[in-house]
């Protein structure tokens, strides 16, 4: 049986730091979800269509981690067909041994609801924002601002909106160093996998 571990929360909680270090630490495979999005986005013309066709090798295409992508993302990511024709892709992955890492919105409550480790990553605004203007050399208050749009529209789209689910572990990373949050997700896991 794989072990899975979903890893969700808003942009910039650091999710996907704790999804890679997790993903080194055990050997598992990682999967981050919002490229699927992002590409889709990016992609341009029917976006229904475009999530339909998309291929591995779209995830690696360039531009797609800029704040541009991600909005794009999340408008795209709103549209249920789109959604429903990523779901497979994501299983599919979320199946392979020893164990599978996915992050994104949806995976503990939609993806993947039987995965063995479930976290869901959290931090203030502010420093979310801070974060992503340093990743992309960005200005701090605009990042902020597309950071709560992004949030408002995941949250509150009709189809498996951003939510923890109900078995999931929360994880405030505003205070703690990289190290200490993933020190505390690896603590989560191994308790998981001692049960
Ligand atoms: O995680 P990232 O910022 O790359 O995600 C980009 C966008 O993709 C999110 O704002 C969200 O709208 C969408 N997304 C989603 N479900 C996921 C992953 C990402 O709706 N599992």
């Amino acid at each position: 049986m794989p072990f899975t571990i979903a890893i969700d929360g808003p942009a910039a909680s650091g999710k996907g730091t704790i999804a890679r270090a997790l993903a080194a630490h055990y050997g598992f495979a990682h999967l981050d979800t919002g490229l699927l999005y992002r590409a889709v986005g990016a992609r341009g013309g029917d976006p229904v269509a475009a999530a339909r066709a998309l291929e591995p090798a779209d995830l690696a295409r360039p531009g797609l981690r800029t704040a541009e992508a991600g909005i794009a993302a999340s408008i795209v990511a709103a549209i249920p067909e789109v959604r429903a024709a990523l779901v497979d892709f994501q299983r599919r992955f979320a199946a392979q041994e020893p164990g599978a890492i996915l992050d994104g919105r949806d995976i503990g409550t939609a993806i993947c609801p039987h995965a063995e480790v479930k976290l869901y990553v959290i931090a203030d605004d502010r420093t979310r924002a801070q974060r992503r203007a340093a990743e992309l050399d960005a200005d701090e208050d605009e990042t902020l601002a597309q950071l709560r749009d992004r949030d408002a529209r995941d949250s509150t789209r009709a189809t498996t909106p951003l939510r923890p689910a109900p078995d999931a572990v929360f994880l405030d990373t505003t205070t703690l160093t990289i190290d200490e949050a993933i020190a505390r997700a690896v603590a989560e896991v191994e308790a998981r996998m001692d049960d």
